[in-house]
């Protein structure tokens, strides 16, 4: 069934587990994420972000979504919109059917230039209140995403920001954190600790310099029952990065956000978990491979269904690492 987030990240912090909330773009994702839930019984949050609007139409990701609760009865899933750039794209949303909305009033409605607090404050306000009148939750993103080191925001031709940031605009501060959900009334609070989108987070595994982990423990202690979302939480599965260069790829050294270190941000208040990119790393390995290995193969069938058996395996690990097993 269709749930709210609000319901679905409540169960979360109440059984002290997080969920992983995975971006769908196409038929095969949805497969792939609905029948991992399905195997070990775990409750679901898809997000579509303006990208997969763009690339899928509306009423076709509606109707995917749709057709997983049709299928998959038994399993709550959470219709999430990601990254909201307006209180107009939350509102269509809402109108699409969406159970939850992302209003990302950290950066301009361009989705590129940083914003200021009031602005943030003003427009996920307006979310809040037109979104809580009719059932549906709101998240909201205070700080913005980028890596500590370098100052980028990652994601090159994305979502993200543009041109250098500060160090204090990419580490959400206490502060900042409480004041916002204060004055938003927000349902769960994006921070920005480290991480950002894309697979070229880190150029080295990440230490605790530069992926502040303790930020969220110390967010947590001042905001215990917000719930905190982590964004740009892909892993970057080395695996992933070899079968894709072996097989004629060209994707250089990057590291992304151990599972690990996940794991211990679910112990101080995490309760929702960004995946993109692990998704896409996984079923491109599997295609490339897959054609390299059968290149008279032209049956897009064959090529999807290794697809589908490697996100698959990506979003099984994450359910069982992140304690969603049975909680359906
Ligand atoms: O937040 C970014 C997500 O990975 C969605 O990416 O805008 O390319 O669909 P996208
Ligand atoms: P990744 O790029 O790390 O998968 O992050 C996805 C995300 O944060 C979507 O909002
Ligand atoms: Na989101
Ligand atoms: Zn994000």
């Amino acid at each position: 069934a269709l749930v709210s987030m609000r319901q679905l990240l409540d169960h979360a912090a109440e059984h002290g587990y997080g969920l992983p909330a995975f971006n769908v773009n196409n038929l095969e994702q949805m497969r792939a994420i609905m029948e991992a839930a399905d195997q070990v019984n775990a409750p679901v949050i898809v997000q579509a972000s303006a990208g997969a609007r763009k690339y899928a139409g509306a009423p076709f990701l509606r109707h995917l979504i749709l057709a997983a609760v049709e299928e998959f009865p038994h399993i709550p899933v959470v219709m999430h919109q990601d990254h909201g750039a307006s209180p107009d794209v939350c509102q269509r949303s809402i109108q699409l059917g969406f159970s939850s909305v992302m209003m990302d009033g950290s950066l301009l409605a361009d989705g590129k230039t940083p914003s200021s607090y009031e602005y943030n404050v003003d427009v996920t306000r307006t979310v809040v209140n037109f979104s809580h009148a009719c059932g549906v939750s709101v998240e909201g993103e205070i700080g913005v995403l980028g890596n500590l080191e370098t100052g980028e925001a990652g994601e090159e031709d994305g979502v993200g920001a543009a041109g250098k940031l500060s160090h204090d605009q990419m580490l959400t501060s206490v502060e900042d954190a409480v004041r916002f959900v204060n004055d938003t009334g927000v349902d769960a609070l994006a921070i920005a600790v480290g991480t950002s989108h894309g697979a070229y987070k880190f150029t080295r595994p990440p230490t605790g310099d530069v992926l502040r982990i303790d930020r969220i423990k110390e967010i947590h202690a001042a905001l215990p029952n917000t719930h905190i979302v982590m964004h740009g939480s892909s892993s970057v599965p080395q695996e992933w990065l070899k079968v894709i260069n072996e097989y004629g790829g060209d994707i250089g050294e990057t590291y992304g956000v151990p599972v690990e270190e996940i794991v211990e941000g679910i112990k101080h208040g995490v309760r929702k978990v960004n995946i993109d990119t692990d998704l896409r790393l996984a079923s491109t390995g599997a295609i490339r491979r897959f054609l390299a290995e059968h290149p008279s193969e032209f049956d897009p069938r064959k090529y999807l269904a290794k697809t589908i058996e490697a996100m698959k395996g990506i979003c099984l690990a994450r359910y069982q690492a992140f304690g969603c097993e049975g909680m359906a």
